[in-house]
């Protein structure tokens, strides 16, 4: 590992959105920036490699598409909480970003006419996802990762895991790493830092995401006092596969494939009888847990009951072509070949809506530090997201974050000085307190828990009880997190330690987001409550805000940015 510890810029996350604002500040300083890319894995494992689907943007206005129409679609997708400026932002700078990507040498797939492909995506109006089979995600990293050794501007960090930022007076200062295979806890600085790290899905036991998504970025702002917007809203995919919740990308959807009860009936036309299996993910995940709940599901296992998705009358032709890896993990993973057969599915933890806060420009409440991609809230996807938006906005602020940086760097701001005591404090905490705990509980243990609760508490249908439930429960393991005891004392590659810092990040994350679903009283886009059941624009047409305090959360609200259009009834 580089012994250097000083740089412009530290990005702290290396999927689509930290590559893609290393790869736009690296071009606008013409290779002339210290950038230093810290990440716990290897840059090719970063979690955006398992995008599958697509990325939406408007590329045929001749065909009928236009950027008013995926800003409303965006708008009606997120049910009204989407900051309307920020949506035509997005829907402006997309297509860019697709064609750059072209530029770049993406493979994508074509049409006959030799045009980008773009499938049908829930929600969307016209055919808006840029495809690359279903492996988009993998294409659009390799892309990236090519580009950015054009420059010689990056020093790697890969697998150092990021346990603080260190600021003072509101100015980031540094970021404390442990360094994984060389043991050692350091501090980098930088003038200017990035959060772009990704979610926190695996606070799910039920989940779509890699085991390593475990909010570490999303914990370390809030508990440095950078509030978090919106952490209510929960995105569950409506395919998830049973029982490993590996995605079953949306584009089986797209290319035709059907959702079907125990009674093989295409259930949907019940609920969104225009749209059907192609409504926003919120809708179609309420509408399979009603059928499942309502006895029209199939019994599976581990309680995961579920519906089927049937692909079999695509023919081989176009599953292979299109769908690759679907049949690929059906095969491998259940032994199943979707071109015979249906796979079974349910809702699945898949993405988070909120994160840290983070205005159009992607700058947060810090002075010299800005978010994009997963981790934050750019207020872009309100109560609920629309598919391929997600890969989309990592490309659109991951550029926008460059841009921002570059112009700050360009005023030539000071390295902040480094606060010796606070990075000190935070090795104590590690090194002497976490890792000496002694105590009779089991970090795993404790994981396994709180992803049971919220698979329990915050699912698809809430209730007051259910979360009321899921606080006292996570307040539990809280506290029996303090009774932990540690293994493994040696400083090198201590997983174990690793292991103990995540489920910390977790629980933090658990508490916000079943807090702030408790307080919303009212049901919109993902956050769905049954003693609540309809939109409350008079009370709730806000975004919330949750910041740390040593007393526990406090919550406060603020406006929607509405342009636009006012909230109307959503039918599909
Ligand atoms: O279904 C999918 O391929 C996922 C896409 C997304 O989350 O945008």
């Amino acid at each position: 590992m580089s012994n250097d510890l000083n740089y412009d810029v530290i990005i702290f996350g290396s999927g689509l959105a930290g590559l893609r604002a290393a790869v736009e500040l690296s071009a606008r300083m013409k290779g002339n920036v210290k950038i230093a890319l810290v990440s716990k894995v290897q840059v090719m494992r970063s979690h955006s490699v398992c995008a599958e689907g697509g990325t939406g943007a408007v590329l045929r206005t001749e065909e009928g598409d236009t950027l008013d129409l995926h800003a409303w679609d965006t708008v009606k997708g997120a049910d009204f909480l989407a900051d309307q400026d920020v949506v035509f932002k997005f829907v402006e700078n997309s297509p860019k970003e697709i064609r750059l990507l072209e530029h770049w040498g993406l493979p994508w797939s074509r049409r006959e006419d030799g045009r980008i492909m773009q499938r049908p995506f829930g929600g969307h109006t016209f055919p808006r996802a840029c495809m690359a089979a279903d492996k988009t995600g993998f294409f659009e990293m390799q892309a990236l990762y090519d580009q950015l050794q054009r420059y010689n501007t990056v020093t790697r960090f890969d697998e150092c895991f990021a346990t603080s930022i260190l600021v003072d007076k509101g100015v980031f200062a540094g970021l404390t790493i442990y360094n994984l295979p060389d043991g050692e806890f350091l501090a980098l600085r930088a003038k200017a830092f990035l959060f772009a790290s990704g979610g926190l899905g695996t606070l799910y036991g039920f989940t779509t995401y890699s085991q390593t998504v475990t909010g570490d970025g999303q914990a370390i702002a809030y508990r440095a006092g950078l509030p978090i917007e919106d952490p209510e809203f929960i995105q569950f995919h409506p395919t998830g596969l049973v029982p490993s919740g590996i995605l079953m990308t949306e584009g089986c959807r797209g290319e035709g494939g059907y959702l079907r009860n125990n009674k093989g009936d295409r259930f949907m036309d019940r609920y969104a009888a225009k749209m059907m299996e192609l409504a926003p993910r919120d809708i179609v995940s309420r509408s399979e847990m009603t059928e499942i709940l309502e006895g029209r599901g199939f019994s599976g296992p581990q309680g995961l009951d579920y519906i089927n998705l049937d692909l079999t009358h695509l023919g081989a032709e176009r599953i292979n072509k299109r769908l690759p890896l679907i049949r690929e993990v059906c095969m491998k993973f259940l032994g199943l070949d979707p071109i015979k057969e249906p796979i079974p599915i349910r809702p699945v933890a898949h993405y988070s809506m909120g994160g840290i806060e983070a205005d159009i420009t992607t700058k947060t409440k810090f002075e010299n530090v800005w978010a994009s991609g997963e981790v934050a809230c750019h207020s872009l996807h309100g109560a609920n997201r629309l598919g391929c938006n997600s890969t989309a906005e990592c490309l659109v602020f991951g550029a926008i974050s460059g841009e921002e940086i570059a112009k700050f760097l360009s005023k030539n701001p000071p390295l902040p000085s480094m606060p010796e005591t606070k990075f000190e404090e935070e090795r104590k905490r590690i090194f002497e307190d976490i890792i000496n705990r002694d105590g009779n509980e089991n970090i795993y243990a404790i994981k396994k828990e709180l992803r049971k609760t919220m698979d329990e508490c915050a699912g698809v249908y809430r209730t007051g009880e259910l979360l009321k439930k899921g606080i006292s429960r996570v307040k539990e393991l809280k506290d029996s997190f303090k009774k932990i005891k540690i293994e493994d004392k040696s400083p090198i590659y201590n997983s174990n330690l690793m292991n103990a810092l995540e489920t910390e990040n977790l629980l933090d994350l658990a508490e916000i987001v079943l807090i702030c679903g408790l307080m919303r009283e009212e049901s919109r886009g993902g956050h769905a409550r049954t003693d609540f059941p309809k939109r409350d624009d008079e009370k709730f047409l806000k975004h919330t805000l949750v910041t740390y305090s040593e007393s526990g959360p406090k919550i406060s609200y603020k406006d929607v940015t509405i342009t636009h259009w006012k909230p109307v009834e959503r039918k599909y």
